[in-house]
């Protein structure tokens, strides 16, 4: 496995995670090659990072040159086969079990062999997406949270396969771009996620049982010192991508009841409402 510093990188999915993980591997002087399968994806991607640069620069927090040095780093790519350079892969695509072992075993083969090769999952199992490799014990998680380039926690997960050496360089890479990493089992839902189901599933519950609204909810929770109410939140995340982090936790825990996802949680994801994304999920968006 490789010693060296890592600098080149690479970035599977362009999406909320995507350009949020590659803006701050840039940002923090590593070359990024940003891959979607949607060029429209990309795009907006690339946008979405050009757009947050723009706003640092007008708000003081990096200069002119800094954000073009940074967006320099920056490459994107509708070929897979533009990982090949990379030290460092991390994946971002849908939460979905088969679209990411299908990726990892054609990332396993176009990748240098000595890349560490890393899923942002919230909910799956690290060890399932390593076992479609041929190179398991260079798979791990990387599990940052949302938006990126402002929540400084990363879960560095590792499986029963994951080589002591790639942990051990993955958090010191972690540490290099300036996250807070924190070593993690691979269990379901690793530690945030699986606290959180009881944080979102008791909010459904608190208004299904007419204790009181979301809205309140909402209001109580921030005003008990939460960032951030169970519903505000879920718009943030993707209704769908919470809903999937239930699901999973549900089922890695052999149905606990503990962790049952709540039937509205479903109903919202089948109406299409998903969140900020889609511009109308618990509340709307303009
Ligand atoms: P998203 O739906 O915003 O973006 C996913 C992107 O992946 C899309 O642009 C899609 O075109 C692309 N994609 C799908 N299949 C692909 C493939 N085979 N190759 C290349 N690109 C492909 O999803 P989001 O929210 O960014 O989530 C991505 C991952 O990050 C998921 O595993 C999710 O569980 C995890 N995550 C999400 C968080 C959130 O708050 N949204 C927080 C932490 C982790």
């Amino acid at each position: 496995m490789t010693v060296e510093p890592i600098v080149r990188t690479a970035v599977v999915g362009a999406g909320t995670m995507g350009n949020g993980i590659a803006e701050v591997l840039a940002t923090a002087g590593k070359r990024v090659v940003l891959v979607d399968v949607s060029s429209s994806a990309l795009e907006r991607g690339m946008q979405a990072i050009r757009d947050r640069l723009r706003r640092r620069v007008q708000k003081q927090r990096m200069t002119a040159e800094e954000m073009k040095q940074a967006l320099n780093r920056i490459e994107s790519s509708g070929d897979l086969s533009a990982v090949a350079e990379a030290q460092l892969v991390i994946e971002a695509v849908v939460e979905r079990l088969d679209v990411k072992k299908s990726l990892f075993a054609q990332l396993d083969e176009i990748a240098d062999l000595e890349a560490i090769l890393a899923t942002n999952t919230s909910s799956l199992s690290v060890t399932a997406i390593a076992s479609a490799t041929k190179h398991p014990e260079r798979v791990i998680g990387l599990h940052f949270f949302n938006p990126a380039p402002v929540m400084p926690l990363v879960e560095v997960v590792h499986g029963p396969l994951s080589e002591r050496e790639v942990v051990d360089q993955a958090m010191a890479f972690v540490k290099e771009i300036g996250k807070d990493p924190v070593k993690v089992t691979d269990t379901p839902g690793f530690l945030v996620n699986r606290v959180a189901r009881s944080f979102h599933s008791e909010a459904f519950r608190l208004v299904g049982d007419h204790v009181a609204e979301k809205q309140q909810v909402d209001r109580i929770l921030r005003a008990a010192g939460f960032p951030m109410g169970p519903f505000e939140l879920q718009d943030l995340i993707g209704i769908d991508i919470n809903y999937a982090a239930s699901c999973s936790v549900y089922e890695g825990y052999f149905h606990d009841p503990r962790f049952r996802p709540h039937p509205h949680q479903r109903q919202l994801v089948e109406s299409g409402a998903l969140g900020k994304k889609t511009g109308r999920g618990h509340y709307r968006y303009e």
